[in-house]
Formats: structure tokens, sequence, C-alpha cells
């Protein structure tokens, strides 16, 4: 039984509505990590550009800021616009990224490599961003300067050191190369290390953004760019306070804490917040279940389910056992997700195999094994009733598919719908069930990455192993659903139903 939560709930019924107006390929609400890779890319080809102009002394940054603000307007100054919209974006898409995963609970247990990993990689990128607007120097840049040099001087260890690049007022030019050189080359490897190890537990990450996404967006930030150039503020000048400073809200939001705490209290509140977001995964922890388990006597080495699983976690080897095949898979236990999808990749996990006795297959999951689901659906589809019997083989983490049970409609869960065999389906339809309903998480939004995905491609034949060409596909049905979905869900249930009833209607006149 699902326990609703109100945020998850919430969310699931926006991201039906971005499902209407986007489709789920396009859903940018589907595709946040992506969109924030795009939006690097951006950044990192105007940022090259605009290293062409710029001149890191100084003395000389405002003046070649202002030159390609103003007079190199049609290319630089456009540039320089994408290249801070660009940013502002990336800001933005990395804590709805983060805000979804967050909803969605998918934070915890397994996950909770990717989430640690994710926080210090926002932090870079805001300290990315601080670093770009103290090169432009002008009065935000000098108030970024003074404002970061409290700080930092707070902290034990470089007491006012970092005051001492201050030489009388103004900051040395040494120490300004050392912030050009930051933001160049020292925080941008950083990053890039920092989403490396983000990704890292992952496999087939996608971090191209879909092409309608990435051409809408930027024409977005190129309209923006062209309607609302970034411009500068008037040249720095330490010894003059600005009245008005337009800050960017995304980068420097840590400064106006200054106004209110001290820099050790504002560290406090940072580090407290940073760590807080942190420790998040085990507040409280969530276990992940037992880790697949290789049953080597069956496993041909085929790779099948080291190639389909989604969080790296089975590798191939030279066989051990000495049989005729040339590889085997082993699983790391630490890695694997408990998804299942490993099973229904594995042709071994074939029900029609071993047939009176205990069904063992290449690699399955010890707290429900091939030979329980087996026994599962044999028992489920005995209690079957009436003329148009349907079984449901659905996903746990999508829909409590057992309150539509009825006497002639049998639900048999599963952790992922990449976890069932395609033979699982011709299996049921062999042995007394008029329909299958199989049904898992909403297009695009896989619990476990890919499963949907998987097992699409098994059903068109474009995947091992797949649903063979004699499955009777008039009577099997695939669908979609989450926990919002559930009127519509029933709806298509009960016409499944229609259609199986006269479908055993045509075939009973045929006979006659
Ligand atoms: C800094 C920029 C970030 C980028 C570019 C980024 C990008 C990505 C990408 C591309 C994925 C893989 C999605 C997939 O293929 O299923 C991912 C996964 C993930 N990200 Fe981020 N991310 C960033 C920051 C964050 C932050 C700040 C958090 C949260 C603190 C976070 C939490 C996660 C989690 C939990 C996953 C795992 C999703 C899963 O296992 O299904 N990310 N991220």
């Amino acid at each position: 039984m699902n326990i609703i939560n109100p945020l998850k709930y919430a969310y699931l019924a926006m991201e039906a509505w971005f499902n209407l107006a986007f489709g789920s390929e396009w859903n940018p609400l589907y595709n946040m990590g992506r969109l924030a890779f795009f939006f690097f890319w951006i950044v990192f080809i105007s940022g090259l550009y605009l290293f062409i102009f710029f001149d890191t002394s100084l003395t000389g940054a405002y003046a070649s800021v202002e030159y390609i603000t103003h007079e190199q307007w049609y290319i630089a100054g456009i540039m320089r616009s994408l290249h801070r919209y660009a940013s502002d974006a990336a800001v933005v898409t990395i804590i709805l990224h983060m805000f979804r995963e967050f909803a969605l609970g998918r934070y915890r247990g397994f996950r909770w490599f990717s989430w640690v990993t994710g926080v210090p990689a926002l932090w870079l990128v805001i300290t990315l961003g601080i670093t770009g607007y103290w090169l432009v120097w002008d009065e935000l840049a000098i108030y970024v300067a003074m404002l970061s040099s409290q700080l930092i001087d707070a902290l034990p260890l470089i007491s006012g050191s970092m005051s001492r690049n201050f030489v009388g007022e103004q900051l040395s030019d040494r120490f300004f190369s050392l912030m050009a050189f930051l933001h160049f080359s020292g925080q941008p490897l950083f990053l890039i290390f920092a989403l490396w190890l983000h990704v890292k537990r992952l496999s087939l990450v996608k971090v191209t953004a879909p092409r309608g996404l990435a051409i809408g967006s930027f024409i977005g930030l190129l309209v923006l760019s062209i309607i609302s150039p970034a411009v500068s503020h008037g040249p720095a000048d330490a010894s003059q306070v600005t009245a008005a400073l337009e800050l960017d809200w995304f980068y420097l939001n840590v400064y106006p804490l200054l106004g209110y705490f001290t820099a050790g209290q504002t560290w406090l509140i940072t580090l407290g917040t940073t760590l807080f977001l942190m420790a998040l995964p085990w507040l409280p922890a969530k276990k992940t279940g037992p880790a697949a388990v290789v049953h080597l006597e069956q496993c041909n080495g085929c790779e099948q389910c080291a190639e389909d699983c989604p969080y790296d976690a089975i590798t191939v080897q030279a066989r051990t056992d000495g049989a005729k095949f040339e590889h085997e898979v082993t699983v790391n236990a630490d890695m694997c997700a408990a998804c299942g999808i490993c099973v229904g990749s594995c042709p071994a996990s074939n029900p029609f195999r071993q047939k009176n006795e205990q069904l063992v297959t290449g690699i399955d999951m010890p707290q429900m094994p091939i030979n329980e689901i087996r026994n599962t659906l044999d028992k489920t589809i005995a209690d079957l009733k009436g003329n148009n019997k349907i079984i449901v083989l659905g996903c746990d983490n999508s829909l409590d598919y057992s309150q539509f049970e009825t006497d002639s409609i049998k639900v048999v869960g599963l952790f992922c719908i990449g976890m069932m065999p395609a033979t699982l389906v011709e299996y049921a339809l062999a042995n007394g069930v008029d329909g299958v309903f199989v049904t898992g998480c909403r297009t695009g939004d896989c619990y476990f990455r890919y499963g949907n995905i998987w097992m699409d491609k098994r059903f068109a034949g474009t995947r091992q192993p797949v649903l063979r060409r004699r499955a009777k596909r008039s009577r099997i049905k695939v669908s979609r659903a989450a926990i919002t979905d559930g009127t519509r869900f029933q709806k298509e249930l009960i016409a499944f139903q229609s259609h199986i009833e006269k479908l055993n209607g045509d075939e009973e006149l045929a006979h006659e």
C-alpha cells in the first residue's frame, strides 16, 4: 500500500500537467539535470568568446567588459548576456532538479551518493558565479570582494590574510589575477570532477538535453539577451558606497546575510544548511533491499544484465567455474539498487523452463526470486473467476494497483516493471488468463531510471530477451501510471476488460 505523501502527490500532479503541455520526452521537469548540462555548454562557449576580449588585469578589466558590452554589443554583448543568463538558468534548473529528487523521495537509500555529491556541486557552481561577478571589477564586484574578504577573514587559520590582498582600499593586481585563474580554469575543473563523481554510480547517464527543450531554452535566453542585455555597474571605487546594487540572487545570496549577522554566524548558517542538506538521506535512513545474486550454473555470460543495470552494479569478468562460456557476471552489492531489472534481462528467467521444479535463473533477487514470482502468478491465476480474466503485472513504485482488484482482475506486483521477463506475459496467457495488463511508472519517469524503457524495447523486439512474435499482442495492454493517475488507470483497465470480453466473444463465434 502506498502511503501518499502530499508533496509527492502535488509534484506528480504538476508533472502530469507538464506532460500534457510538453509530452513526456520534452517534459522539462524530467530533464532538469540534462538542462543544467546544456546551460553549462552555453556558459562555456560564450565564456570562451568573452575570454578573447577580456583583460585579466585589475586596471584593464572594467574597460574591457565595457567594450564587450557596448562597442561589440552585436556579438560580444550578446555573448555576455548569454553567459549571465545561462548561468542563472543553470542554478534554477539545478535547484529544481534537487527539489524534484527530494519531493519524489529519490534522495535516500541507494541514491545517497548522488544526493551527497550533488550538494557540493551546487556550491561549486555558485562560487564560480561569484568569481565571475568579481572579474567585472565594477561597484558590484567591489561589494563582492569586500564582503568575501570579511567572510574569509572570519575563518580560523587564515584570519586577516584576505584583507592583506587589499592595498589601501584597492585590491592587489596579483590577487585579481588569481580570481581570473580560478574562474577560467581552477573552478571549472573542480566542477567537472564533482559532476563526474555525481553521476558515477549511474549508468547510461544522459547529459544532452532533448533537442526541443535545448532549442526552446536557447531561443528564450537569446531573446532575453537582446531585450535586456547584461550590463555592469559603475567602475569599482572602494572609497564610495553605492546606494543601489542589483544583486544576482542566484549567486550572491549569501552577502546580504552579512547585514544581519556577523561573518562567523553567516558561516554557521551556510555550513549548517550544507551539512543539513547532505545529511538528509539519513533523516531518516531508507534501507535498500538485499542485492542481486548470481547463479553461475544458470548464467551463460550473455552480459545483458550488465548492459541493462541502471546503477552500474554488474560487471563482466572471465569465467571462474570452468564452464564452456567465456564470461560471467558479478554484482557489486554496494551499488545495487535492488530494482530487479537484471532478472528481467536474464534469458534464463523464462518461466516456461524447469516446469515442475524450482525455477533458477542466472541472476535473481533473494527477497523475491523468479521462482516465487512464478508461484505467485500461478496462485493468482487460480484465484481468478469469470470469463474475462485479467492479470495486472505492475510496478510497486508507480501506483497501488491492488485497489483495482475484482474477482476477475488480479494483480502481481514487481519491484520495477523492468524486472518482468517478457516471457512472463506469455506464460500468464498460456495458463488461462484472457488478458495481461502491464504497467509501470510514467514514461520518462521510471523510479529505477530504465525499467520501463527496457520493457518497451523488449516488447518491441529491439532488446533481449524479447517478447516473442507468437505472443498474442491483442491480449496485452501496456500502460503507465503514477499515484495521481488512479482514475485514468481504472478507466483503461475497465476498457481493456471490455476489449477482452469482445475478443472472447468473437473467438467463440469463430469456433461455432
Ligand atoms: C550541480 C549540477 C547538477 C547537475 C548538472 C546534475 C545532473 C544530474 C544528472 C544528469 C543526473 C542523472 C539523471 C539520470 O540519468 O537519471 C543526476 C542524478 C541525480 N542528481 Fe543531480 N545534478 C546536479 C546537482 C544535483 C544536486 C544539487 C542534487 C541534490 C542535492 C542532485 C541530486 C541527484 C540525485 C539524487 C540523482 C540520482 C537520480 C536517480 O538515481 O534516479 N543533483 N543529476
